[in-house]
This record gives structure tokens, C-alpha cells and sequence, in this order.
């Protein structure tokens, strides 16, 4: 595949920015000669807002090859919106990507695709890469199977984005989230052969060849290799196991 390996740690609402300095340092040093020094995989961690400063700060000072993602963008630039963070503050803190639709925001924050399609607008404009989340729940899968509902999402999203634009797409079954229960590797590999699908569909065969694909949802050491062997799946969104240091550089440090 032409694709560079995406493998993304989703740190949620964990590790404080001084944390945050020691858990980077350590696993710079425990990754040392690892692939992604030659530009083989890409690394990005997303720490939460109040950590995006110290952390760019420091990947900068060190050379630290990662680059900086955060969970949530707003749709607006500026102006009356309390608590919201502006795609312009992050790209001035170096943020190349951005978690969009992430199903715990979908949930716990009532976003739907309307919101989710404004954020991923919102994203393009400021230069940042849209992580779009799509999954389906427990329920929807035995309503609907699993990729009726991550293909809406995704269709819903993608309305109105360019076809030259830089995204990438994270397929996670909200089942397997934090669940231990990984879907396996042919069942990602099918949802996210269809994502690929929408993606030709709506933003052209170029969009669809070029655009990284990830699975996320209980990934770890022991499982990132199947997932990865499979065609369509192009990384990993990782929750947990990103938040223990020998066990994200394990997942970085995948063979297929
Ligand atoms: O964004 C990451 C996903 O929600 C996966 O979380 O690896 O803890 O299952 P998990």
C-alpha cells in the first residue's frame, strides 16, 4: 500500500500536562531506531486541550517525531463561545490532526452528523487533518449489521468536502471500545473496505486510494499485526493501550 501506517494514540481525559511531558519523553526514548524515525509509520498522540501547548513545546525542543492531534475542534473561529477551542489556536500550536465524531462525543454530547460535518468543515479551513469517528453500536449491529450506520456517518460527514482535501477515517464499532472486545480483523477489514467505497464515491478514486483508513476499538500489542496485514485497514485509533508506554511502542513497533 502507498499509504503511510497511521497508528493514533487517543489519550481522552487522561494525563495532565506534566504527565503528559513524562509519558512523551519515555516513549521517544523507548522508541528509539523504531520505524517511525524513517518515516515508515506515522505516530500521533492526542492529548487533551491543556496539555497541547506543553506538548509541542516539547516534541519541538527534542526533535521528537510525533505529531500533535486534538479530541475536539469547534465550528466556529472566534467570538461568544464558552469553553470552545478554535481550529486557528490549534494550528498555532502545531496540531496537524483532529478527533471528529469520536462516538463518546456523539453520546455523551449529543453530536450528530450535522455537527460533525460542520467540525470536519471547520478543520479543512484551518489546515488541521479531520480524524472522522464512524461506528456502529451493539444495537445497530443487530439491527442493521455493521456498516449501515459508520457508512451514513461517514456519508454525512464527508457533504461538501473538496475532493483534494487531507482527511483520514477511523472506523470503531462503539462495541469494541474500551471493551477488550476487538472486532476481528475481517470484520474491520470489510467495514473499512466500504468506508473506502464512500470516500471514491464522494471525493473520487484519488481520495479514495490516498486516504488512510484506521480501525480503532480495543487495539493492543497482541492484536495490532492482524489488523494491519489486512488490505483496507491503513492504522489504528488507539484509546487505552496508548496511555501505557511499552504497550503503544509495541503497537508502533507492529510486523505484519
Ligand atoms: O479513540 C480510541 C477508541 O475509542 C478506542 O479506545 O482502544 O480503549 O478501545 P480503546
Amino acid at each position: 500500500t502507498p499509504r503511510t501506517p497511521l497508528i493514533a494514540g487517543n489519550w481522552k481525559m487522561n494525563l495532565d500536562h506534566l504527565q503528559a511531558v513524562a509519558f512523551v519523553q519515555k516513549l521517544h526514548w523507548t522508541l528509539k531506531d523504531a520505524k517511525h524515525e524513517d518515516g515508515s509509520v506515522e505516530v500521533a498522540v492526542f492529548p487533551p486541550f491543556t496539555d497541547l501547548r506543553t506538548v509541542q513545546t516539547l516534541l519541538d525542543a527534542d526533535k521528537i517525531p510525533f505529531a500533535l492531534g486534538a479530541q475536539d475542534i469547534s465550528t466556529h473561529d472566534s467570538g461568544a463561545y464558552t469553553g470552545e477551542v478554535s481550529g486557528a489556536f490549534l494550528a498555532k500550536l502545531d496540531n496537524r490532526y483532529v478527533i471528529i465524531g469520536h462516538s463518546e462525543r456523539r453520546e455523551y454530547h449529543h453530536e450528530g452528523d450535522e455537527i460533525v460535518a460542520a467540525k470536519v468543515q471547520a478543520a479543512l479551513k484551518h489546515g488541521l487533518v479531520p480524524v472522522i469517528c464512524v461506528g456502529e453500536s451493539a444495537d445497530d449491529l443487530e439491527k442493521f449489521g455493521a456498516s449501515a450506520v459508520p457508512v451514513g456517518q461517514l456519508k454525512a460527514a464527508l457533504e461538501g468536502v473538496k475532493a483534494d482535501a487531507d482527511i483520514v477515517v477511523a472506523y470503531e464499532p462503539v462495541w469494541a471500545i474500551g471493551s477488550g472486545q476487538a472486532a476481528t480483523p475481517e470484520q474491520a477489514q470489510d467495514v473499512c473496505a466500504k468506508l473506502r467505497d464512500v470516500i471514491a464515491e464522494k471525493l473520487g478514486e484519488d481520495a479514495a486510494a490516498r486516504t488512510r483508513v484506521l480501525y480503532g476499538g480495543s487495539v493492543k500489542a497482541a492484536n495490532i499485526a492482524s489488523f494491519m496485514r489486512e488490505p483496507d485497514v491503513d492504522g489504528a485509533l488507539v484509546g487505552g493501550a496508548s496511555l501505557v508506554v511499552d504497550e503503544f511502542a509495541a503497537i508502533i513497533r507492529y510486523q505484519k
